[in-house]
């Protein structure tokens, strides 16, 4: 099993080119099931959650052609509509298939998603609309049974704006009778992303990106070329590197837009930072004070950098109180912050973060994608030498995540 191994690192410096998302790539890899055609689908990022979606559009029966960040994807056959647990279970992210069988094949078998284990992550609201829009469902053990022979569109209002049952509604939508109208939408960049793909490649989708997105069903899409976006959350972590580091340096290849509750919040803690087209730079030298933060979905700050920002208030002046709104249980990285020298109480959803803590490394482990950055990142600035455990969970989201951070001149290696 292998570890990262960190020394504590000087004050980061220099440039880092971001990667493609991964929360963009997931439904869009899964829509391309929706065209008989080749898509291209540039600025992958190549992780474990974009490998295992790629094994599982193959065994589907789509043809890949994969060429580092660009893969060509081939649905002219979808010839199953299940894939196996195996596959299905190891993310979150595979439940975004079920929409797309659903559509193509008229069924839909789904294994209940596996992913980050911080929260119950119910699949209700995917299912009530499906349901919505006339699709019978059938739940067996461990797995869900959809049908419909032609799913009609539905005015569905979302509970709660969730990014999966969004997505998943959207591209149930684009190829269904008449039209979709979904209130309370998730307004997630990511979500815009995929709605982009889709009417490029001639959906008739209106409002993504805002809370209510009408969409009229077409007769067929037809293959494109496609760019995703840029990755938003790996960008705010290798922000919140050079800030726990007290160091300056340059993001390329980021939308700041969709960044901008990361810089106001890092803007308020005190760090100097520079908004471009296409790029961001941060001066985090002079020392940081503490702050509070609440997550919300877009545009409010971002669940994904809630661990991230938990081990950068551990080194900032004052404490800060983080509350945690959408999932219940996303602190498990708290306990072993607290091993390395944090001092982080837990009540409910809210965690107090005493900053001025010199922390020290010790031997951890990931639980979750977003606490492993989080301990990586304590490891940057901590005392000594840092192993984290559990690297799979930091590889689902992070693409060479060690050596881009050495080329900035932090001390940490794969081993
Ligand atoms: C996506 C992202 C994840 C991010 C999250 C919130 C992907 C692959 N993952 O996850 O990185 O942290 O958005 O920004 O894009 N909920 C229900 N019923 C449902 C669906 C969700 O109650 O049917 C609840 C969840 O339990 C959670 C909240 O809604 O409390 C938000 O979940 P959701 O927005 O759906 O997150 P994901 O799409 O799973």
């Amino acid at each position: 099993m292998s570890e990262i191994v960190i020394q504590k690192s000087p004050a980061l410096c220099g440039n880092i080119i971001c990667q493609g998302s991964k929360n963009a790539a997931l439904p869009i890899l899964a829509a391309t099931i929706l065209t008989e055609g080749k898509n291209t689908i540039k600025n992958l990022p190549r992780l474990t959650d974009t490998e295992n979606m790629f094994e599982i559009l193959a065994a589907l029966g789509g043809v890949l052609n994969i060429n580092v960040n660009t893969a060509e994807i081939d649905f002219t056959n979808c010839n199953s509509h299940f894939a196996s647990y195996e596959l299905m279970s190891k993310f979150r992210g595979s439940f975004f298939l079920a929409s797309p069988l659903l559509s193509r094949m008229k069924r839909a078998r789904i294994s209940m998603p596996g992913g980050c284990p911080i929260g119950n992550r119910p699949i209700d609201l995917h299912l009530k609309g499906f349901a919505a829009m006339g699709a019978e469902i059938e739940k067996g053990h461990g797995y869900v049974d959809l049908y419909c022979e032609k799913l009609k569109g539905a005015k569905i209002y979302l509970d709660f704006p969730s990014v999966g049952a969004t997505e998943n509604l959207i591209m149930a939508a684009v190829l269904a009778e008449g039209e979709t109208i979904i209130e309370n939408a998730a307004a997630e960049p990511e979500i815009t992303d995929l709605a982009n793909f889709l009417i490029k490649q001639g959906a008739k989708i209106h409002g993504a990106g805002s809370d209510t997105i009408k969409i009229y069903g077409v007769k067929q899409l037809e293959p494109v070329t496609y760019s995703i976006i840029s990755d938003r959350i790996e960008a705010g972590t290798f922000m919140s590197a050079f800030a726990i580091t007290g160091g300056k340096g340059k993001i390329e290849n980021v939308n700041p837009v969709h960044l901008k509750p990361v810089t106001a919040k890092l803007t308020e803690m005190g760090a100097d930072i520079d908004v471009h087209r296409n790029y961001i730079s941060i001066d985090a030298s002079r020392h940081l004070f503490s702050a509070n933060i609440k997550t919300l979905p877009f545009p409010g700050f971002p669940t994904d950098m809630q661990a991230q920002f938990s081990a950068l208030l551990c080194e900032t002046d004052g404490t800060g109180i983080i509350v945690e709104t959408v999932f219940e249980n996303r602190f498990l990285h708290i306990g072993e912050l607290n091993r390395m020298g944090a001092n982080i109480r837990i009540d409910g959803r809210s965690s107090f973060i005493e900053g001025n803590k010199r922390l020290s490394g010790a031997k951890v482990s990931a639980m979750d994608l977003r606490g492993g950055a989080s301990l990586v990142l304590a490891g940057l600035c901590a005392e000594g030498e840092t192993r984290i455990s559990g690297v799979h969970h930091i590889k689902r989201g992070y693409e060479n995540l060690c050596g881009k951070l050495r080329s900035v001149g932090a001390n940490i290696f794969l081993e």
